[in-house]
């Protein structure tokens, strides 16, 4: 499966697919975007506007898997990852992405736009002690298209091989209906949930959000799980 670097001028075409794949999400559609039925164009805003925050900090890695077109003219992404080198060290923005250049997303909640940047700091705990140094999955989505072909895994082996290489754990949200996925990449150890405690801005409002480590620079020799 042909993986690369995303390239910056890609980055209305990974928030376009984005929108698609998390269009019927229960977070990033039902709540964030309760409009979208009527502006369905727009949720893809949301996405470049985190993109582009994203890209802005040099820790993060974006990664893309391409398919061939079939008449051979050149290729089509097929699935996209954000992916974060966490450290101590490292500060994490919080601030909600400017937006101020670009038109107003009419599908969302103007009240639940920021919701994942405010309610960062009751989770910013699950990245610390000993999982401060780690790789996190920030964003991963599949075009609906091309579900099921083994992009995603892809996409999360590379993930896997650097937290691997730096002997770092490796973490991840998962979205609802996608912790048998994780699981099956080897994140298996459930830790927090995204929307705890009840003081969370989260909190009520998904059933999805589970954290998941994968941990095998724990485990050592022939039986670890990489
Ligand atoms: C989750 C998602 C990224 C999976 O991507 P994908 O490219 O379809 O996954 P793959 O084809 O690489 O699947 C790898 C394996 O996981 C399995 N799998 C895929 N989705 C699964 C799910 N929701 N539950 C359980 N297993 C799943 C596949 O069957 C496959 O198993 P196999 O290797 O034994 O054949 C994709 O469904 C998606 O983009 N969903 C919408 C956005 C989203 O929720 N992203 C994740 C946010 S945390």
């Amino acid at each position: 499966m042909p993986i690369r670097q995303a390239n910056a001028d890609e980055q209305t075409q990974l928030s376009r697919l984005a929108a698609e794949a998390f269009f019927d999400d229960e977070l990033f559609g039902d709540v964030i975007h309760p409009h979208r039925k009527q502006y369905p164009d727009d949720t893809y805003l949301y996405w470049l506007a985190r993109l582009r925050q994203g890209w802005s900090d040099p820790n993060n890695h974006f990664l893309v898997s391409t398919v061939e077109r079939d008449n051979g003219a050149g290729e089509v992404i097929a699935a996209w990852a954000q992916f974060l080198r966490k450290s101590a060290k490292a500060k994490k923005e919080t601030a909600p992405p400017d937006v101020s250049d670009l038109p107003p997303n009419r599908a969302a909640s103007k009240e639940l736009e920021d919701l994942l940047e405010r309610q960062y700091e009751y989770i910013a705990h699950e990245w610390s002690g000993p999982r401060a140094e780690c790789w996190d999955i920030i964003w991963l989505a599949t075009s609906p298209t091309h579900q099921g072909q083994g992009h995603g895994r892809a996409l999360v082996e590379w993930v896997i091989d650097k937290a691997t290489q730096e002997q770092v754990p490796s973490s991840v949200i998962s979205a609802k209906g996608k912790d048998g996925f994780y699981n099956k990449m080897g994140y298996t150890i459930p830790t927090g949930k995204a929307w705890e405690p009840e003081t969370n801005p989260m909190y009520g409002l998904v059933e999805g959000g589970q954290f998941w480590w994968r941990e095998s620079h724990l485990t050592t020799g022939q039986n670890g799980n990489k």
